[in-house]
């Protein structure tokens, strides 16, 4: 196990190249399975989520190697299981199985578990499904699904769910008929994996909205595509730059699809001048503390509100923050109160009390967004903070640690045991 030791004080000064997005790859990867043969990723970044995904495509027989690109065959299916042993480690695995059974016809899947987040059920996919004719079934901790071939239908989620909608898409491209997700996700992701989808052959209409209408065909082809830029890595950074009083250009980003943090990153006191895929950002004036709700894209998303929180911690006054998405994503507040935040939590609000400043110490990253909050919290505290447990921040930050060394951080992977 490797921990991050961070002396903080620095501002970070010069310029980020972001990786492509994890939460865009994922389903790009599970799609192949709707197609056989090879198809070809461009910008995947590599991330302990990806190799996830990557092993279990090839327990169920695709042959994949990512080099420069990633490549990805799935000619020879024929083991239409996903084991709890690598979906336990990642929820995203589900994602196989829309396309396992719109291309195969069955499917068994581990259902994922809790999180460290919240339950994070999948009743919604499953119900999806159960409406386009598949036969769904729980046994011992499994989703055992079949279908003969699956029929288009109306589906309404209760509420918006980013890999529901992936899922059920995914499926609809080769059910018999039309599909309308109502309801649907908005997020980025959701609109390239329907460009993909299209140019693998399907016939999607309003990704991006609310209400996604997806017209079956008979099969679809392999293709290739390029991920887009990961926009919470591009936030995380972005507020790297504020919280540390630097200045830092970030490249290859989608700035489009940072509206929100954008706008209340400028509201928080940080100067931001978007052009093209660039992004500059400093802050040259104290940090104000402003209220943030999160909610599904286009507004404020709940993977960049541990990283506002570190922020807020240092704000001009109080900051009010409240997760609408998850019911238990405020691990990072006891590990930030140890560097000296002065947060109160009150069920899904977070009061956070600036302070003039956070001081280094030793805390433990608990899931993906913590770790970046604490490497924040980290970055800006007067004194030495050790993050254990960085494996978390793998699954999603692609070479964090150098990409803040070469911005001047002072910032080191050690063992644990050094
Ligand atoms: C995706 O997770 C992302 N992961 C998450 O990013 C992100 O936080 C989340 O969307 C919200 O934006 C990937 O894309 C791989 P949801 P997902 O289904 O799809 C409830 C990260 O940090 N719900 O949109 O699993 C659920 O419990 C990760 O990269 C049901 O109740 O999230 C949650 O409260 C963390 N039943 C809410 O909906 C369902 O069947 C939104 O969840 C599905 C969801």
């Amino acid at each position: 196990m490797d921990k991050l030791v961070i002396e903080g004080g620095v501002p970070l000064q010069g310029e980020i190249r972001i990786s492509g997005a994890k939460n865009a790859a994922l389903p790009l990867m599970a799609a192949t399975l709707l197609a056989n043969g090879e198809h070809i990723f461009h910008n995947v970044p590599r991330l302990r989520d990806i190799r996830t995904m990557r092993n279990l495509l090839a327990h169920m027989g695709a042959a994949c190697r990512h080099e420069d690109v990633l490549h990805i065959d799935t000619s020879d299916i024929h083991n239409l299981e996903a084991p709890y042993d690598l979906v336990k480690t990642m929820r995203a695995s589900v994602l196989v199985l829309g396309p396992m059974l719109a291309r195969h016809h069955r499917a068994r899947v581990s259902l994922p578990g809790g999180c460290a987040i919240g339950a994070r059920p999948i009743n919604l996919h499953l119900a999806g499904l159960a409406r386009m004719g598949v036969d769904v079934k729980l046994d011992h901790g499994y989703v055992i699904a079949s279908a003969d071939r699956l029929r288009g239908a109306l589906i309404t989620f209760d509420q918006v769910t980013v890999t529901g909608t992936e899922n059920l898409m995914m499926a609809a491209t080769l059910a018999e008929g039309q599909t309308v997700l109502r309801n649907a996700a908005r997020e980025p992701e959701v609109v390239a994996l329907a460009e993909y989808l299209c140019r693998m052959g399907a016939r999607i209409e309003g990704a991006g909205t609310d209400r996604i209408v997806i017209e079956g065909v008979p099969e679809l082809s392999p293709s290739t595509h390029t991920v887009i830029p990961d926009r919470i890595e591009a936030g995380t950074y972005m507020v790297a730059a504020g919280i540390t009083g630097g200045n830092l250009r970030l490249v290859g980003c989608r700035p489009d699809h940072l509206e929100a943090v954008t706008e209340k990153l400028q509201q928080a006191g940080l100067v931001i001048e978007t052009h093209n895929g660039t992004i500059d950002v400093r802050r040259d004036r104290p940090i104000r503390s402003v209220d943030v709700k999160t909610w599904p894209f286009p507004a404020f998303p709940t993977d960049m509100q541990a990283q506002f929180m570190s922020l807020m911690s240092l704000g001009d006054n109080v900051s009010t923050i409240s997760e609408q998405i998850f019911e238990n994503r405020f691990m990072h507040v006891l590990e930030l109160q140890r560097m000296g935040a002065d947060i109160e939590l009150e069920g899904r609000v977070a009061m956070v009390h600036g302070v003039k400043k956070l001081s280094g110490a030793p805390v433990m990253a608990t899931d993906l967004r913590a770790s970046a909050s604490l490497v924040l919290g980290g970055l800006a505290a007067e004194g030495t903070t050790e993050i254990h447990r960085i494996y978390h921040l793998d699954r999603g930050y692609e070479a964090m640690e150098k990409k803040l060394s070469a911005v001047g951080a002072r910032i080191w992977r050690k063992r644990e045991e050094e």
